[in-house]
């Protein structure tokens, strides 16, 4: 990993694992971008400059030279001054201008990236900070690029400044641009929706902008804040691959712009659509970080990239690999129907499983024996819980399991405490109505004292009782965005400054909290995004617990997510989503590629059942590290096929996990051929369940062939040791 400049070209070159990053200040002092992708040279790149058509050009301000900022590739594209591009920053003047002109002005090599003020970023690396100003407003952009070691990505963002003497409003505020100079991309996004996240969908670029972005104050169900750009001919192994993942969490926008030069512009960050930022003199906007990806080797390689980066510089260290809770969550056990007996008794059938974390989901606080009243009263429900939070954490401890707690901090019901005495705790507009959204409001994360109620009010809950995980769900979008803590020239802020609240919060409990294990959940997988990793180091991946359904949601979320961060259940059937019924050890096999758990109701296991699940646990824990630390290979696309299989390999390749599921048996069909993928070719391996040593470039090669019984919905396991 470097950073290098060569100041007789003014060209910069980035190196990080499996990639080069490069651009130059031309004769303008305009950042033009040269390249990204596999490693190259560093001679004679500045002579490789790609410029775009002439016919409509205007010139550079104050030349009459026939150069245009539009001839060239940006680093940051501008409005107003001649370039066309979706522009990364639009900057409204105090006389009511929006030109901006950013040029260069100055540079530093820094050896550790600076961590971020107001948000989650990703740790370490060599970083360029490269000074851009308008010479004529004052208005500055800090742009940083950091490189790794260890995965092949480059993380960004922007800062931008006020350096001038009057006010001005940012209208548009993104993250990066990034021209990639091709017109034949494919466009990889994950959409979705309650119960259906992550889904993969894949379009051609075209000309003019392909955009896809959140309104939801949230990175939300039903678009991952994620853009794979692929070559026409890439596949899971194979082919160029760029990716863009924002670490961020509220409303965003990802656009790819085809331009008649066969460029594609991508750029993106905080969504514009109802934003605008006040910076007085002096003043400064932090950009959410934009990590992008290049692979040479397709998707697969794009993935890996995006796990390794995320699990050594994102998520916290203290918990990344640690063994995770093997827990049971009583929520489709009992919804909000249960006292205290009936949670000690789910806790004791799960005991001597394997399973040993107990998890009490929602309805323990308030009055909240349904989704209609409670949320934002965090203090025991008496009448339920005789005895409190004490007695069945006591009970809990007593078996040698640990306890597990639901939160809600951003809620608040209508019918609470909390609604009763500070009614203007919740968002809402002036003699507006508020929509309801499973009949619950979204507190004011933009104030204070609101911020201040939640820390306390949770915290002391954490501080009161011996609590050693939480689950911390958010189950609406937000509507009637405004707030009492603004004036009106500052209400279209309230997008971002909600996301700043959130991670302002998340700091004051989770971080302060560092012996509770935390666990993110948004209403299923709506908040699964890297901002919310870097707090939680597993994610709730959706309500959707149905093994045949999760082939999909886990495929399209381990296109940027590792599988550590994914958190999975076996629940009972006929499943409570979909009423499927598919056999436990189907399901075990696909909750269990993730951070596992149980969700059913466990005094209803028979002895058969018990010893089903000590078999199934034990197996995990012999996974686990694999699951935690090793390589993602994904094999058959369920997108595509009937079947859906993995392999997660360690990394010095000296065993791997194999999952292969068949969605629809059919009598008489030729048998499925399995190829693995990311062995050593040169190494043996010997096969448990078939008690075989075969060499890795045979299993490579020719393949398994796994002897399905007959049926639907079957999986099979393998487990590989070196010999
Ligand atoms: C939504 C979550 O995804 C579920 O797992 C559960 O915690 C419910 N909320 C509880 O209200």
């Amino acid at each position: 990993m470097s950073i290098t400049y060569d100041p007789s070209s003014r060209s910069f070159y980035l190196d990080g694992k499996g990639l080069t990053y490069a651009f130059c200040i031309n004769d303008f002092d305009y950042a033009e971008h040269l390249y990204l992708g596999a490693p190259i040279a560093h001679d004679d790149i500045r002579y490789c400059r790609a410029y775009g058509g002439t016919s409509t050009v205007a010139t550079v301000p104050g030349t009459d030279c026939g150069w245009s900022y539009q001839r060239c590739l940006p680093e940051i594209s501008f409005f107003g001054t001649g370039d066309y591009r979706e522009p990364c920053v639009m900057v409204e003047n105090l006389a009511g201008d929006r030109l901006t002109e950013l040029l260069y002005d100055g540079h530093e090599i820094l050896p550790e990236k600076p961590k971020m003020e107001t948000m989650p970023s990703m740790r370490g690396g060599e970083t360029l900070l490269l000074h851009l100003r308008d010479r004529i407003s004052g208005f500055a952009a800090d742009l940083y690029y950091t490189v790794y070691d260890d995965s092949s990505v480059i993380a960004r963002r922007i800062v931008y400044k006020n350096g001038g003497s009057d006010r001005i409003l940012l209208r548009r505020a993104y993250s990066f641009t990034l021209p990639v100079p091709r017109a034949d991309l494919d466009i990889l996004t994950l959409h979705g929706a309650h119960n259906s996240e992550r889904q993969v969908e894949v379009i051609p670029m075209h000309h003019g902008v392909v955009s896809i972005d959140s309104k939801r104050t949230a990175s939300s169900h039903t678009l991952n804040p994620f853009m794979a750009l692929c070559a026409p001919d890439a596949t899971e192994e194979s082919g160029e691959v760029f990716g863009v993942s924002l670490v961020y969490s509220s409303s965003f926008v990802l656009k790819v712009e085809g331009d008649t030069d066969g460029t594609a512009n991508v750029c993106g960050g905080i969504n514009d659509l109802d934003f605008s930022w006040r910076l007085e003199p002096g003043e400064e906007l932090e950009t959410p970080e934009v990590v992008v990806a290049y692979s040479s080797e397709g998707l697969g390689a794009m993935s890996r990239a995006y796990h390794d980066a995320y699990r050594n510089h994102l998520i916290n260290e203290a918990r990344v690999f640690e063994h995770r809770p093997l827990l049971v969550n009583n929520w489709e056990a009992t919804y909000f129907t249960f006292d205290s007996d009936k949670l000690c008794a789910i806790a004791d059938a799960a005991h001597g499983t394997g399973i040993d974390t107990f998890v009490l989901d929602d309805g323990w606080f308030g009055i909240r024996n349904n989704d209609r009243s409670g949320l934002g009263d965090w203090v025991v429900n008496e009448e339920k819980l005789g005895g409190g939070l004490r007695r069945i954490i006591d009970h809990v401890h007593s078996l040698g399991m640990k306890f597990g707690l639901w939160f809600e901090p951003e809620m608040v019901n209508e019918d609470s405490e909390l609604y009763r005495a500070h009614p203007d705790y919740a968002i809402g507009a002036p003699d507006r109505p508020h929509s309801y959204s499973r009949h619950q409001f979204v507190l004011d994360l933009t104030r204070a004292e609101v911020r201040d109620y939640i820390v306390e009010s949770v915290n002391s809950v954490l501080r009161d009782n011996a609590i050693d995980y939480v689950k911390w769900d958010f189950n609406r979008n937000i509507t009637e965005s405004w707030s009492h803590g603004r004036d009106a020239e500052r209400q279209s802020e309230f997008a971002h400054r909600y996301a700043l609240g959130l991670y302002d919060i998340c700091e004051r409990i989770v971080n302060a909290n560092p012996k509770v294990f935390f666990e993110g959940c948004a209403g299923g997988g709506g908040r699964f995004d890297p901002a919310m990793l870097y707090y939680f180091a597993q994610i709730w991946t959706s309500d959707d617990t149905d093994a045949e359904e999760r082939t999909r949601i886990q495929w399209g979320t381990s296109l940027v997510y590792p599988l550590s961060a994914m958190s999975c259940h076996v629940s009972a059937c006929p499943n409570h989503q979909t009423t499927r019924t598919t056999s436990i050890d189907t399901r075990a096999d696909i909750a269990h590629l993730g951070a596992t758990g149980y969700e059913l109701d466990t005094t209803k296991w028979t002895d058969e059942d018990r010893a089903t699940v000590a078999r199934q646990t034990a197996k995990y824990r012999s996974i686990q590290d694999l699951v935690l630390t090793g390589d993602l290979y994904r094999i058959d696309d369920p997108y595509r096929s009937n079947y859906f299989s993995v392999a997660l390999v360690a990394r010095d390749k000296s065993e791997a996990h194999v999952v292969v599921y068949r969605r629809l048996g059919s009598p008489n069909r030729p048998p499925k051929r399995l190829r693995l993928r990311g062995l050593d070719p040169d190494k043996r391996y010997y096969i448990a369940e078939l008690d075989v040593t075969l060499s890795g470039s045979t299993l490579m090669g020719v393949g398994l062939v796994p002897a399905f019984p007959r049926g639907d919905f079957l999986s099979i396991t393998y487990s590989l040791r070196e010999a």
